[in-house]
């Protein structure tokens, strides 16, 4: 595996492959990896001839500078994870390499940036996302990059920019990766003491009672969310929101008659945790659905 520090070096690299027509897969992450990452890593690594992973801590999406200060780094443990998964490129480059001096230009997506995650952390935190996506789309010209469903309204945000902007990438969602006891994986897990790591299951559980309430034949937003509410209220847990939206525009849907998306965050002790669900009228049975966020395709 080479590991990449310059837009330069990227770009020659990847030359030759490109023009003898391979595919490339590109995996965006801020390393600190975990099966979350991995997953995406191996998706990518058994549909593409060329693996790029990016490890990029961006600063333009932290809203809070003692977030980013604290943020987890371990470059040689990240750099042995990826070599073992068969990663062909390691790019990292540093925050010059990605915003030299002089660096002005932002990419910014309305509307479905402006609820749930981005009402809460600010119109800065997608803006930062998005300008650095499309720079690494720009620096790797992957024809298809992998995100976690872990962070559904990412996914969606970037794939309303590929789709507004015309850029020739396919989006994949990947399922979340979970705990054995449902809790998904997430770098904020390790912040949680014994107790809260304990009580932090209900939100998978709350999840599960919205699938469970549809599939019993609720169709009632309002009795949906109640559902949910009694399922952290159990744990002590205080949510930030808990809504049924659109899997599309992420806008709160008035009654579940087709596929909905059940979104929460919660405060965990002094840990944010956020975790999602598809939820699916047809479905007698919980089960998380490997890809349910199916990708438009491109010509
Ligand atoms: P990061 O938090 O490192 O996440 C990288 C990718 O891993 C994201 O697509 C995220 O959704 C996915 N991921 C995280 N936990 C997961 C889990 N439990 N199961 C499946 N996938 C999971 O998200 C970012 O970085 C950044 O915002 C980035 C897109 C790299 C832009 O800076």
């Amino acid at each position: 595996m080479n590991v990449i520090r310059t837009v330069a070096e990227l770009r020659a690299a990847l030359l030759g492959p490109r023009r003898a027509g391979r595919t490339i897969g590109l995996v965006p992450t801020m390393g600190a990896f975990h099966e979350g990452h991995l997953s995406l890593m191996r998706q990518a690594r058994r549909e593409c001839d060329v693996v790029v992973v990016s490890l990029f801590v961006n600063p333009a999406q932290f809203n809070d500078p003692a977030d980013l200060e604290r943020y987890p780094r371990d470059a040689a443990r990240d750099e042995a994870l990826a070599a073992e998964i068969g990663v062909d490129h390691l790019f990292a480059p540093g925050v010059d390499e990605v915003y030299p001096s002089g660096f002005t230009t932002a990419v910014s997506v309305a509307g479905i940036t402006e609820t749930l995650e981005g009402a809460h952390r600010g119109r800065a935190h997608f803006d930062g996302v998005t300008t650095v996506v499309s720079k690494l789309f720009n620096m790797v010209g992957p024809e298809v990059a992998y995100f976690g469903q872990k962070d559904v309204q990412q996914a969606l945000v970037i794939r309303r920019m590929v789709r507004d902007l015309d850029m020739p990438v396919r989006i994949e969602v990947c399922p979340t990766v979970r705990e054995a006891d449902g809790l998904a994986l997430s770098s904020r897990n390790a912040h949680l003491s014994p107790d809260d790591r304990a009580r932090a299951t209900a939100l998978h559980r709350a999840l599960n009672a919205v699938q469970e309430e549809v599939s019993a034949g609720e169709r009632d937003p309002a009795a949906l969310r109640a559902r949910a509410l009694a399922e952290l209220e159990a744990a002590a847990i205080e949510p930030d929101y808990v809504e049924l939206v659109s899997t599309d525009t992420l806008a709160p849907v008035s009654r579940l008659d087709g596929e909905a998306l059940a979104v929460l965050a919660a405060h965990v002790g002094a840990t944010r945790l956020i975790d999602n669900q598809l939820i699916q009228p047809s479905l007698n049975h919980n089960r998380e659905v490997a890809t349910p966020l199916r990708a438009p395709t491109i010509a």
